[in-house]
């Protein structure tokens, strides 16, 4: 079987990482990204052997610098059978005439609205409802973390409310812009946009969401309180922890006391660019009382998104129907176990 041939517009955080993973997997390959800059990015991508695609205004910057360029994003969508779409936040919007006009499929970012797309994707929780589509879109960072962990719970032992604090990173390690960098910043519009996300996927779910910028880049932390629908037990629900794709359970008593520990871990691990694309959960600091469940959450926001736009490809394009066996696939050739 021939492979599904992939598009990446927009070679930044997400998309360079999309690109490696996707080059990983044998029934998917990378025939191209994007670039707009011939920055040292767009060198790097050259070093990996991506084709690079430039929009019709940049190819003689793109001359000037000697960074060889393939040709037109437009070209692009000539020889790809799916876009994943990793520009900033709202221009993917921007874009999806042209994917429409060129009769490919598409995948937007968490940075777009549902909307958009009409259909959100999360592995764990639906990763059907992408089945053969002709756009979808792979939830934020955030929104993934939270799916990850409440999907499996809700499945197994229904949740009637949920409350979540999200203590997110400033700005992520490459970016000198972010900000703050001294300070903490409370979102005062309440509540934040992550409790809707996470009911674009989960609609009967009742959700309601806090935010906090910090100043660190490392990782995003949850503390997440859940009102179940009867009493549960700590030993129940890390029992389902366990058995949950991508979740991975750390315990503070082995170190692990906090996010520099965490992606210090990563790098241990020894995967692509130190990712930790699991959602870690501090074992130690899960409670139930009663049907009062209680959990820490860090969230490695480069990276968990990544192997779920995988997952995304290979439902939309109908190269596995079981979901399963999909996130199996794909977490054996991103080192996932
Ligand atoms: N970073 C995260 O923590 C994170 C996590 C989950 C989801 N997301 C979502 O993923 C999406 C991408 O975020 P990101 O963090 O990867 O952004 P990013 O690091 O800023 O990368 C976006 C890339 O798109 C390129 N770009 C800018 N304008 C473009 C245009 N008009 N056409 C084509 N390419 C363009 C830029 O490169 P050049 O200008 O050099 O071409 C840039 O490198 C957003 O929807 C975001 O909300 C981000």
């Amino acid at each position: 079987m021939s492979k599904v041939k992939v598009g990446i517009n927009g070679y930044g955080t997400i998309g360079k990482r999309v690109a490696a993973a996707v080059n990983r997997q044998d029934d998917m390959e990378i025939v191209g990204v994007t670039k707009t800059r011939p920055t040292f990015e767009a060198r790097s991508a050259v070093d990996r052997g991506f084709g690079i695609y430039v929009p019709e205004g940049s190819l003689q910057s793109f001359k000037d610098a000697g960074v060889p360029v393939k040709g037109t994003v437009r070209d692009l969508y000539g020889v790809a059978d799916i876009i994943v779409d990793c520009t900033p936040g709202d221009v993917g919007e921007k874009y999806k005439a042209e994917y429409e006009a060129a009769g490919i499929k598409a995948i937007f970012q968490g940075g777009e609205e549902h909307s958009l797309t009409g259909i959100s994707f999360n592995s764990t929780a639906n990763y059907s409802e992408s089945w053969g589509a002709q756009f979808s879109r792979v939830v934020s960072c955030n929104t993934t973390g939270l799916l990850r962990t409440l999907s499996p719970i809700d499945r197994n032992i229904k949740i009637k409310n949920v409350y979540a604090t999200l203590v997110r990173r400033a700005a992520d390690p490459g970016d000198s812009k972010g900000g703050p960098i001294n300070g903490l910043e409370p979102t005062v519009k309440l509540p934040t946009h992550h409790g809707p996300d996470v009911k674009s996927i989960m609609p009967w779910l009742n959700i309601n969401t806090m935010a906090i910028k910090a100043s660190t880049t490392l990782m995003h932390l949850h503390t997440v309180v859940a009102e179940l629908e009867r009493e549960s037990s700590t030993e129940e629900i890390l029992n389902i922890m366990r058995t949950s794709p991508r979740v991975r359970l750390i315990n503070s008593r082995s170190g692990l006391k906090g996010t520099a520990e965490i992606m210090e871990l990563g790098r241990d691990l020894g995967r692509d660019r130190s990712d930790m694309y699991e959602i870690a959960v501090w074992e130690d600091g899960v409670k139930v009382i009663g049907s009062m469940l209680y959990y820490y959450q860090a969230i490695h926001q480069e990276s968990d998104v990544v192997p779920e736009n995988v997952d995304c490809i290979r439902s939309m394009c109908k190269l596995e129907e079981d979901a399963s066996a999909s996130v199996s696939k794909t977490d054996r050739f991103l080192g996932i176990n």
